[in-house]
């Protein structure tokens, strides 16, 4: 436990199963007040655990991409805990969807996907920031995805997996022939990101992002489906393993990075690797103060 973290309230979105329930629990047994949201209604066996640890917690059944759901949510938490400290906007959709798809099945795709992954991360924060405002400072963590900086097709999917010259590492940059709209939902997740960072910094609030890789959770072996092997499994992080990534740069403090994008690609050890030199620009060097 660190000090930092013990009494800060900390909100994870998506956290009834997968990545979401594996970082509720790390900030839990840091001490942190947690509160959870989801669709499915697992997450409310949620507080129950985590209070175990002597912290409080609270959980909602609810959609993030539904405007009156976010701002009730987050207004519950601030009148339960005094405020938001963190926030892990995590809850995440994806499915296949490509260039060839019918007008119908690309609505639904857009609305399902960059509904949650990018509106849902918009609207929590913009609910929370106002109270991180209040508090003098905060941590916002965005769950990206490693398609930033691979080509995104899990090689067991890839039509052209024999003839790729890139079937080793290093992969080529820049998402998937079959996720053009999760991919496009979490670029602009990298752009909330960026753009957060440099209008918050002032205000104490840091705000990064997760190019989250594959990870052993029930959305990649759904999508796998039967391409699912032990061996390849065995590959992949734990939920677990990112969780304390996440610790980790909210362990920062105030002084901590902002604005980064950090890298858990499949294959590279799922730690905090230093900080790289800051991609914002301040106020000061811009002339220009958001406030
Ligand atoms: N598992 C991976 O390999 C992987 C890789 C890259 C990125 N990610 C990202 O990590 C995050 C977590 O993924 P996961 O693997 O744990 O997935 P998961 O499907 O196991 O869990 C996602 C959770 O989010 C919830 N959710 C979805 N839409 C919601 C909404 N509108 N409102 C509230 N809750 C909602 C789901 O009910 C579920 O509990 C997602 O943003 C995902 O895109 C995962």
């Amino acid at each position: 436990m660190t000090e930092l973290l013990i009494g800060k309230t900390a909100i994870v979105t998506g956290a009834a199963i997968g990545i979401g329930r594996a970082y509720a629990r790390a900030l839990a047994r840091e001490g942190c007040n947690v509160a959870v949201i989801d669709l499915m209604s697992e997450v409310l066996d949620l507080p129950k655990e985590l209070e175990r640890r002597g912290v409080k917690a609270t959980a909602v059944v609810g959609d993030v991409s539904d405007p009156k759901v976010a701002r009730n949510f987050v207004d519950d938490v601030i009148a339960r805990f005094g405020g938001v400290d963190i926030l892990i906007n995590n809850a995440g959709k994806c499915w296949v969807s490509s260039s060839h798809d019918d007008l119908d099945k690309t609505l639904a795709d857009y609305d399902g996907m960059v509904g949650t992954n990018l509106k849902g991360e918009y609207l929590m924060g913009r609910a929370a920031i106002p109270s991180m405002i209040a508090r003098g400072g905060g941590n916002i963590v965005n769950i990206g995805t490693d398609h930033g900086v691979t080509c995104g097709s899990p090689r067991e999917l890839c039509p052209r997996l024999d003839s790729c010259p890139w079937a080793e590492s290093p992969r080529p940059t820049g998402g998937s022939i079959v996720f053009d709209i999760y991919d496009a939902s979490k670029y602009g997740t990298y752009a909330l990101t960026f753009a957060w960072a440099k209008a918050l910094r002032p205000h104490g609030i840091r705000v990064n992002c997760m190019a989250m890789g594959a990870t052993d959770t029930s959305m990649l072996r759904n999508f796998l489906g039967d391409a699912v092997t032990p061996e390849l499994a065995a590959t992949w992080m734990r939920p677990e393993d990112s969780a304390q990534v996440v610790v980790d740069i909210i362990k920062e403090g105030p002084g901590g990075r902002t604005g980064e994008t950090i890298n858990l690609c499949h294959g590279r050890p799922t730690v905090l690797e230093p900080e790289r030199a800051p991609l914002y620009v301040t106020p000061d060097s811009i002339g220009y103060d958001a406030r």
